[in-house]
């Protein structure tokens, strides 16, 4: 089966792009999808979240200087098919190192050409640094689709504008002319405020069909489960967080096949 990249970017930090990569991973492999997490945020909080220690080495620092393979870094987690490229804190040098070097934004998609044509991992889930440096750039390059993760606040539609301009212009460049909006996550949404209820409607009305229906709440328990190593599902499977990153996936797993036999 065809391996199928998204990565799950956004400029902005503390929008909720690490806690979806990580439970929207988590949940796919839960059900069966096989799943390989890609930490490319040097501050390893996906890496944490799943409950690898951070260790010197194991990231991609190498593999996107051309040192070692991406395949090699692989570890498996505490959960069934669920994979991971851990991150640390050397990756933050390539972001410095990379700029302006031969071939730069497509070194992330040649360093993961291997892993998607071994078909080991049915989705392959990138989440991304809070900035629209060298990392994120090459993870828009070897992308299949993005996933926008956009917290429900007011001014969110200029942060959205942002973030599909820059998609217009890795495809208009030609780094990756394939590249599409897979869809847009709403997250932290507070269902005691109508300003949650109406940034949704909006972000739907500007990007029909777009916004997946799973709306993920805003819950502490979402922001306890990493300080504990552990995916939602892993600290408090019932929660309302759980049900939300459950159905989001149920929702991927339809809007891109990720369980047919093609
Ligand atoms: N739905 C949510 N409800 C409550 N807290 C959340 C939720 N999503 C994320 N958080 C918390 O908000 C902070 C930022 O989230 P994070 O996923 O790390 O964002 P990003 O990766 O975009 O910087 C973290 O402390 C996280 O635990
Ligand atoms: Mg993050």
């Amino acid at each position: 089966m065809r391996s199928l990249i998204f990565t799950i970017a956004n400029q902005k930090g503390g929008v909720g792009k690490t806690t979806t990569a990580v439970n929207l991973s988590a949940a796919l492999a839960e059900k069966g999808v096989r799943t390989l997490l890609v930490d490319l945020d040097p501050q390893a909080n996906a890496t944490s979240a799943v409950g690898i220690e951070k260790r010197e080495g194991a990231s991609l620092y190498g593999p996107l200087r051309g040192e070692g393979t991406a395949l090699e870094k692989i570890v498996p987690t505490a959960y069934n098919n669920l994979f991971l490229l851990p991150s640390e804190e050397d990756l933050a040098a390539a972001e410095i190192e990379l700029a302006g070097a031969e071939g730069y934004l497509g070194r992330l998609k040649t360093a993961l050409a291997p892993i998607k044509e071994s078909g080991k991992y049915r989705a392959i889930v990138i989440d991304c640094p809070p900035s629209l440096g060298v990392l994120s750039m090459n993870s828009l390059a070897a992308a299949d689709f993005l996933l926008i993760a956009l917290q429900c606040e007011y001014l969110a539609l200029e942060g959205l504008g942002q973030i599909l301009r820059n998609l217009e212009r890795i495809k208009q460049a030609g780094v990756n002319p394939t590249l599409e909006l897979g869809g847009v996550v709403m997250t932290m949404y507070d269902v005691r405020t109508n300003l949650s209820r109406q940034v949704v409607e909006e972000v739907k009305q500007h990007l029909p069909g777009k916004v997946f229906d799973s709306v993920i709440p805003r819950t502490i328990r979402l922001s306890e489960a990493p300080s504990f190593g552990k995916t939602i599902f892993a600290y408090d499977p019932l929660s309302p967080g759980s049900s939300a990153y459950r159905s989001l996936a149920k929702e991927v797993i339809a809007r891109f096949q990720l369980k047919s036999a093609s």
